[in-house]
């Protein structure tokens, strides 16, 4: 049975946990770092064949593939000391933190691969991007919702500040809410109403025969609303001022 390891139980260990035990398969086994330790915790308690290790290293030794899954500037308090044998892999999930940098922290000759695992890994949902390629763990993710190898670290990067605009798309939200409540609509009307137009939204974009502008203009009367405010709000500037966002933080990225 396959033995997974993961060091620093937060959100996204406890994401990776149950996307392995949402579907019916072959599950492995799962073991866990004492902390976080509430998480840990209940996870073991509400699944078979996961189980919390004494200490970091425990983790490591009983694992084939160990995730390393704590905030970065925890990572040397996390590692220090800890050995890795070159028979095993490890799944580095930490932003920005490249595998050079982990390599030094854990002197081992074992592959490492990165990885951006989204917290919808929990429902097999989202698309996880790998670099290195690894076949162990591109199946690893393959079985998460899917495993996009990417070429380098570069357009590891590039996808990793992709990553950083999930928040601002619920602010959006949450400023449309707010804008119709500041025009006497209920609060809980307006939320349940925005939340109702994206989630139609975020359905269509499944369709993968329509490019995003294509989705775009099926939504979209010619001097319509739609089109206004995309053209009067959305506009060059706009544009101009997202990819200069987008440019600083893959600078500080690289
Ligand atoms: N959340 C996301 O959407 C996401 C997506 C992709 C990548 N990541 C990356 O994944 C990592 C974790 O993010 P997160 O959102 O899951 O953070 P989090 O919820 O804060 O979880 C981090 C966990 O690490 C634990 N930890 C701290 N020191 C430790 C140590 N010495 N040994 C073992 N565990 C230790 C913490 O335990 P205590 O609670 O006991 O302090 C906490 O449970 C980050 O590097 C982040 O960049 C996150």
């Amino acid at each position: 049975m396959e033995r997974i390891g993961i060091i620093g139980v937060g959100e996204i260990g406890r994401a990776i946990v149950m996307g392995l035990r949402h579907g019916g398969d072959e599950l492995p086994e799962v073991f866990l770092s004492p902390r976080g330790a509430d998480t840990a915790a209940e996870l073991s308690e509400r699944y078979e064949g996961v189980r919390v290790c004494a200490d970091n290293q425990a983790v490591v030794d009983r694992s084939e593939v160990v995730i390393i899954a704590v905030r970065r500037q925890d990572r040397h308090d996390a590692l220090a000391g800890v050995r890795v044998d070159d028979d095993k892999i490890v799944v580095n999930v930490m932003a920005g933190v490249g595998n050079d940098d982990l390599r030094q922290t854990l002197a081992t000759g074992a592959p490492l691969t990165r990885a951006i695992p989204l917290p919808a890994i929990r429902e097999r949902r989202s698309v996880t991007v790998v670099y290195p390629s690894h076949p162990r763990v591109n199946s690893f993710f393959e079985r998460l919702g899917g495993a996009l190898p990417v070429a380098d670290e570069a357009a590891f990067n590039v996808f990793s500040a992709l990553t950083g605009t999930l928040t601002t798309h619920y602010w959006y939200l949450a400023t449309l809410t707010s804008w119709a409540a500041g025009h006497g609509i209920a609060s809980e009307d307006a939320d349940r109403y925005v939340r109702s137009l994206f989630q139609g939204v975020g359905r269509a974009l499944s369709d993968n025969s329509r490019s995003l502008h294509q989705l775009a203009a099926d939504h979209e009367t010619p001097g319509g609303n739609n089109e206004r405010i995309r053209t009067t709000w959305f506009d060059p500037a706009s544009s101009e001022a997202l990819t200069s966002a987008l440019d600083a933080l893959l600078r500080d990225l690289t």
